[in-house]
């Protein structure tokens, strides 16, 4: 393969931060892209490799990068099933080394060993993210783990007590808030030296469509969403000046162990159905994608965000079902 490095006639000052951003340094890879494709642009610094007569399509590495996680480090909460299993193995496939946590350590010796057989790098801890003791042993193994720098924090994990407002207890009340708020609020506290020092931070938290509208009996659990999308704003305004970008993604309904229970009631379903524009439930991948793209330097101006992966729900005003002008 020939490498041809194409010169940028800007020098760094007219773009300092994409030059200073270890998260836009080209790479050279080997997957395929129209040859129509060109960053010969002056305006482009990168390094592409050109095409000879034997191979048409040969890479141009700037693209590449942008939509690769190769070397990355990351953490992952709440890896062994559902929307953070998906989010594992999306990483992975883009070539981030990835680091995971649950409680239950069968579930997780048979994920880690699963995708240690298809080659991936990947390890895991047992850990409950709503003690305090727990979260700082994670990030203590996290540290030591990938040398004190961190590229990727996924706080995914999150659970639901579907009650009245006038029936949550207060224990009700702390399992929520320690589960869902309290773990991703000290967990990046925990990792923001690691995510600061990695020169390339990105924090994705997963909140819900309950954190946008009303939802019945998640009062409660609508809150510490809601909570965790302002945290998600301060956040990215915070942690922009250590190039650390921090987002969220808000799903409806996706096809997980967590919502198995409720969507068992076909009653309950058809309502989830004609209330969703798209009329359907979501894919665990459906979600994770988009979880890594915000991890991508390809997403690389996007901070602050909070995206709904929910069909159409939260935009769906008055459709009637009678016809009529
Ligand atoms: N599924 C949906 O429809 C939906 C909709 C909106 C938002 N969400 C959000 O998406 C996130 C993931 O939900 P999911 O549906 O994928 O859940 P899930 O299928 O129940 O999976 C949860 C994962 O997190 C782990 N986990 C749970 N509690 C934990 C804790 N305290 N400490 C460490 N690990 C823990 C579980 O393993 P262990 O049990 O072994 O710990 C499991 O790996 C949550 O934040 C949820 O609020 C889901």
């Amino acid at each position: 393969m020939n490498i041809t490095i194409v010169k940028s006639t800007l020098n760094s000052s007219h773009f300092p931060l994409i030059h200073q951003n270890p998260c836009f340094l080209p790479r050279i890879s080997s997957s395929i892209i129209p040859k129509t494709l060109s960053y010969n642009h002056p305006k482009f610094h990168s390094i592409t490799a050109s095409s000879n007569s034997n191979n048409q399509n040969k890479p141009t590495s700037m693209r590449d990068s942008r939509w690769s996680l190769q070397g990355m480090t990351a953490l992952v909460t709440g890896g062994t099933r559902g929307i953070g299993h998906a989010v594992v193995e999306e990483l992975l496939g883009f070539g981030a080394i990835v680091h995971t946590c649950a409680r239950n350590e069968v579930e997780l010796q048979n994920c880690l060993k699963c995708w240690e057989n298809q080659g991936f790098k990947v390890s895991g801890s047992v850990c409950d993210v709503s003690s305090m003791e727990q979260r700082e042993r994670l990030m203590d193994t996290v540290s030591s783990l990938f040398d004190g720098k961190l590229n990727i924090l996924i706080n995914n994990v999150g659970t639901n007590i579907r009650k009245p407002m006038v029936h949550l207890t207060s224990q009700d009340f702390s399992t929520l808030m320690m589960t869902n708020f309290e773990s991703v609020f000290y967990l990046s506290q925990l990792g923001h030296p690691l995510l600061k020092a990695s020169g390339c931070g990105n924090v994705v938290f997963v909140s819900s469509v309950s954190g946008f509208v009303s939802l019945k009996s998640m009062s409660l659990q609508g809150a510490t969403k809601g909570a965790i999308n302002q945290l998600t704003r301060n956040l990215a305004c915070e942690w922009a000046k250590d190039n650390i970008r921090c987002n969220a993604v808000a799903p409806w309904y996706i096809k997980t162990t967590m919502v198995e229970k409720v969507l068992s009631n076909e009653e309950y379903l058809d309502e989830v159905y004609s209330r969703t524009p798209l009329s359907r439930l979501g894919d665990p991948a459906e979600v994770s994608s988009l979880v890594a793209f915000l991890c991508l330097p390809a997403s690389a101006y996007i901070t602050g965000q909070i995206i709904c992966v929910d069909g159409g729900m939260t935009i769906n005003g008055f459709y009637p079902k009678i016809d009529f002008q």
